[in-house]
């Protein structure tokens, strides 16, 4: 049996053993993946253990991602252009460590909205982690005028350093002039997530056809996607992102290239709804 786990601190609230589950099931393998919850001190033992206890790979989140890459002897080139793995197999003995984040983002707006990228001007809104791998998706669209809003202007700089032409950095008051010319505007901060503060934007500068995404998907409709979609504005919510970015992990573990249904968005809409413990939903 190929086993298979995602790995994180914390993990409980993950919804990929529910994706992956749901996916092995679908096709009928026999295979396993659980959630395994590592803090950081235990992180490279861990990774250094996966052979032996049979794991043919598996995935890495918060805040594992950047040591992963470090315990990877190769990387694909999505991995080393961010900086960042989250997804972890073997080649005979050789870890593997890739990124499947910007993959999930474009699948998911090229699912939804084809067409998506034949205007090539961004606004892309925090310059954490998740940034990274948005404007790396961007640049290999070919996007060529990428415009970085942070709240901290220095990391949105080294970002856009990072990434090199094409790229500019902004403070958050240069928003409403920035909106008028970006024919999409992504959110990857944590702002609009359940618990965090709300994202105070207007957008009644925005280009009428611009497309609004958010890769924050709890709420599904982030206060971003709500403001937009009030405007008339096309939008597109960060659930697909996280169905999409399992996709290439399940085909290198399980050696079957699953679909992105609407069943399994319904089923991880459902288990969005189940309240926590503590009463809110997770
Ligand atoms: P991730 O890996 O999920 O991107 P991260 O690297 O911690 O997480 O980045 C979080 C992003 O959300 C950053 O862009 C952060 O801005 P700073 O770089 O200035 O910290 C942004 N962010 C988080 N809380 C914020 C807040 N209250 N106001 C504005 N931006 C916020």
């Amino acid at each position: 049996m190929a086993k298979a786990f995602v790995t994180g601190f914390p993990i409980r609230h993950s919804r990929s053993p529910l994706i992956h589950g749901h996916w092995l099931r679908q096709y009928g393998l026999d295979g396993s993946y659980q959630a395994i919850e590592v803090a950081p001190e235990g992180f490279a033992d861990f990774v250094g253990s996966l052979q032996r206890n049979g794991y043919v790979g598996g995935n890495v989140t918060i805040p594992h991602k950047e040591h992963a890459f470090a315990l990877c002897s190769r990387h694909d080139s999505a991995a080393e252009d961010i900086g960042a793995v989250n997804t972890l197999w073997f080649e005979g003995s050789v870890l593997w460590g890739g990124n499947t984040d910007a993959y999930g983002f474009v699948a998911n707006l090229d699912s939804l909205s084809s067409g998506w990228d034949r205007r090539k001007s961004a606004l892309v809104l925090g310059a954490g982690g998740a940034s990274r791998a948005v404007v790396y998706a961007l640049k290999q669209r070919e996007f060529d005028d990428i415009r970085i809003v942070n709240r901290t202007l220095d990391r949105a700089r080294e970002l856009a350093d990072r990434f090199g032409r094409g790229i500019t950095a902004h403070e958050w008051r240069a928003v409403p002039e920035l909106l008028r010319d970006s024919a999409l505007i992504v959110n990857t901060t944590s702002l609009g997530m359940q618990g965090k503060d709300d994202m105070a934007i207007d957008l009644s500068t925005a280009d009428p056809e611009a497309l609004v995404t958010d890769i924050v998907y709890v709420p599904l409709e982030t206060p971003l996607l709500k403001a937009a979609r009030e405007r008339g504005l096309k939008t597109i919510d960060g659930l697909g992102m996280l169905l999409h970015q399992a996709v290439p992990g399940f085909e290198r573990w399980f050696g079957v290239r699953p679909e992105v249904t609407s069943e399994l968005r319904v089923l991880i809409l459902a288990d969005m709804d189940r309240p926590a413990p503590n009463g809110k939903p997770t």
